[in-house]
């Protein structure tokens, strides 16, 4: 297994849309235990393909204390939302250190493949409904920054290059 390079907002590669798995062969598996373990590491809660650069349909979330619930989501849809939303505080691997409120349907039922193919469906409520749809945002090529106010947003992005700059100068400084 190896841990993966999470990109990194403002990176465009994040903005591109994933299209369905088709094959679920051993690479797959590979796919899928190499984001796991990305995300375990981080560390996080979920895990979309996009965000290690492979524009796919595929999702890890793993919401429990112990981190021994994987949970895998291939071409995941959203069959029904329902009308009360909530908000909660998100954060993302790709924007490191931001947090902020977003609206969302407060249970979700989905439709995904597992990694054989095989479909099932699921109804969630609470941090896995949120987290399902964060990560479902990440295939379309859609940040949870991207609902937060322009002004917001900008000051994210600025502050985002400003890390960047400043972890790649430290790299150099380092060689
Ligand atoms: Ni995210």
């Amino acid at each position: 297994m190896s841990i993966l390079n999470i990109l990194r907002y403002p990176d465009p590669r994040l903005h591109k849309v994933a299209k369905p798995v088709t094959q679920f062969d051993e690479r797959l598996k590979q796919l899928v235990a190499d984001m796991a373990e990305t995300m375990y590491e981080a560390p996080g809660v979920g895990l979309a393909a996009s965000q290690v650069d492979v524009h796919e349909q595929l999702v890890v979330i793993d919401v429990s204390e112990t981190n021994d619930q994987l949970q895998v989501f291939i071409n995941p849809e959203i069959l029904w939302a329902s009308e009360e939303k909530k908000v909660y505080d998100e954060g993302c691997l790709s924007v490191p250190g931001v947090y902020d409120g977003v609206e969302r349907p407060a249970e979700v039922k989905v439709r995904a493949l597992d990694v054989d193919g095989k479909a099932f469906e699921l109804h969630a409520d609470g941090l896995l409904a949120v987290c399902i749809q964060h990560e479902m945002d990440h295939l379309k090529g859609k940040v949870f920054v991207e609902y937060l106010s322009p002004l917001k947003r900008n000051r994210i992005k600025t502050k985002m290059l400003k890390e960047e700059r400043e972890e790649q100068r430290q790299r150099s400084a380092r060689r």
